[in-house]
C-alpha cells in the first residue's frame, strides 16, 4: 500500500494513475485545500481501480497516525504542501506551518508506525540562482523565497533523519517545471485564480479565458531574451516516482535526484509550441522582469538515469498537446464541468 499525501493535486493525481497501473494499492491523504475530490474519481475512471481516500491534514498527527496504520502503508509519497512563491512571501508562517510542520508530523507519524520509506517532492528551486548549468545535484543549495526555504529545510530534515537512523529509505526528487496532462484529457492542472506558472496561463489564453500573456522580461542573457526552463511532462514525472520507489527497495539510503529533461526552452518557445499544438493564437506582451526570476534553469538529468533507470520520454509537442486536450475538454477545470 502506497500512502500518497496530496494525492488529489496536479502531480499527485497523475502519480496515482501510474501507481495503480503498475499494480500498487493507493491511499490518498488530502485536505483538498488546493485540489478537488473529482480528480480522484477521474483517476479511478482512467485506471478502472479504486483509490482509498482519507480526508485529513498532515499537521493533524493523531489522524495521520491512524490513517497510516489502518491502511497498512508500506511507503509514503509526500506531495502535500503549498507551492506559490509570491504567496509564500506574503504568508511565510503559513508556508512554514503547512510545509515544514506538516512534514515534521508526517515523519513523526511514520516513525511511530515503523514506515521508514518516503519519496519527497522537492524542487529545483533549492539550487537558487544557478552558478553553473546544467544543474547537477551537487550544486550548492540556497533559496530566495520562503517557499524555497521550506523545501530546503525539509531536505535537511530528511538527511538528518537518515543520518540518525540509516534504516530509512528516502528519495528526494527535485522537480524542474512540470507541465502537460494525462493523455486521456481527464485530469490536469487546475490552478485556482490567476495561474502563477507559465503553461497554465498560456493554456487559458489559448482557450479564451485570458486576453494575453505577460512575458516577464525579454532582456535576459538567453537566446531570445526570455527566461529558459526545463519543462517536464507530468506523466514522465509520475514515472520518476515509481522509479524512485523501486530504487529504495534495493536498500536503505537517502538520495536526492533531479527530475528534468535536460533541455531548456524559452517562454517564446513555449508560446509557439502551444500555438502549434492547439491551433489557437496566444497573444502576448513583453513586461518587466518578475521579481526573483532567474534567466535560465535546466537539469543535468544523468543521475536519475544512472540511479533510477529513469529518463523523460515525452517531448515538448506532446506536453502541449496533452495540456491542450485537458484545457479544451475542461476550460474551467474540475469545478464547473
Ligand atoms: C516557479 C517557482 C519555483 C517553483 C515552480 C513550481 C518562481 C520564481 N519560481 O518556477 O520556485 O518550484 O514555479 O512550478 O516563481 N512567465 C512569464 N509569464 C507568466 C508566467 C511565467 O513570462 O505569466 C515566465 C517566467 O518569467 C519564467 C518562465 O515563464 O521565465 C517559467 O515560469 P513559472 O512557470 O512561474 O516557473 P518558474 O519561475 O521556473
Amino acid at each position: 500500500m502506497i500512502f500518497v499525501t496530496g494525492g488529489a493535486g496536479y502531480i499527485g493525481s497523475h502519480t496515482c494513475v501510474e501507481l495503480l497501473n503498475a499494480g500498487h494499492q493507493v491511499t490518498v491523504f488530502d485536505n483538498f485545500s488546493n485540489s478537488q475530490p473529482e480528480a480522484l474519481h477521474r483517476v479511478e475512471r482512467i485506471t478502472g481501480k479504486r483509490v482509498n481516500l482519507i480526508k485529513g491534514d498532515i499537521r493533524d498527527l493523531p489522524t495521520l497516525q491512524q490513517a497510516l496504520k489502518t491502511c497498512g502503508a508500506q511507503a509514503v509519497i509526500h506531495f502535500a504542501g503549498l507551492k506559490a512563491v509570491g504567496e509564500s512571501v506574503e504568508q511565510p508562517l503559513n508556508y512554514y506551518d503547512n510545509n515544514v510542520m506538516g512534514t515534521l508530523k508526517l515523519l513523526q507519524a511514520m516513525q511511530t508506525c515503523g514506515v521508514k520509506n518516503i519519496v519527497f517532492s522537492s524542487s529545483a528551486t533549492v539550487y537558487g540562482d544557478p552558478q553553473r548549468l546544467p544543474l547537477t545535484e551537487d550544486h550548492p543549495l540556497s533559496t530566495t523565497n520562503p517557499y524555497g526555504q521550506t523545501k530546503l529545510v525539509i531536505e535537511h530534515m530528511l538527511r538528518d533523519l537518515y543520518h540518525s537512523d540509516v534504516s530509512w529509505r528516502i528519495g528526494i526528487l527535485r522537480y524542474f517545471n512540470p507541465v502537460g496532462a494525462h493523455a486521456s484529457g481527464l485530469i490536469g492542472e487546475d490552478p485556482q485564480g490567476t495561474p502563477n506558472n507559465l503553461l497554465p496561463f498560456i493554456a487559458q489564453v489559448a482557450v479564451g479565458r485570458r486576453e494575453f500573456l505577460n512575458v516577464w522580461g525579454n532582456d535576459y542573457d538567453t537566446p531570445d531574451g526570455t527566461g529558459v526552463r526545463d519543462y517536464i511532462h507530468v506523466v514522465d514525472l509520475a514515472h520518476g516516482h515509481l522509479a524512485a520507489l523501486r530504487r529504495l527497495q534495493i536498500q536503505p539510503q537517502c538520495i536526492a535526484v533531479n527530475l528534468g529533461t535536460g533541455i531548456g526552452y524559452s517562454v517564446l518557445d513555449m508560446v509557439r509550441a502551444f500555438e502549434k499544438a492547439s491551433g489557437k493564437p496566444v497573444a502576448y506582451k513583453f513586461s518587466p522582469r518578475r521579481a526573483g526570476d532567474i534567466a535560465s534553469c535546466f537539469a543535468d538529468a544523468s543521475l536519475a538515469h544512472q540511479l533510477l533507470g529513469w529518463q523523460s520520454e515525452r517531448d515538448l509537442a506532446t506536453m502541449c498537446q496533452d495540456a491542450w486536450r485537458w484545457q479544451s475538454n475542461y476550460p474551467m477545470g474540475y469545478a464547473k464541468v
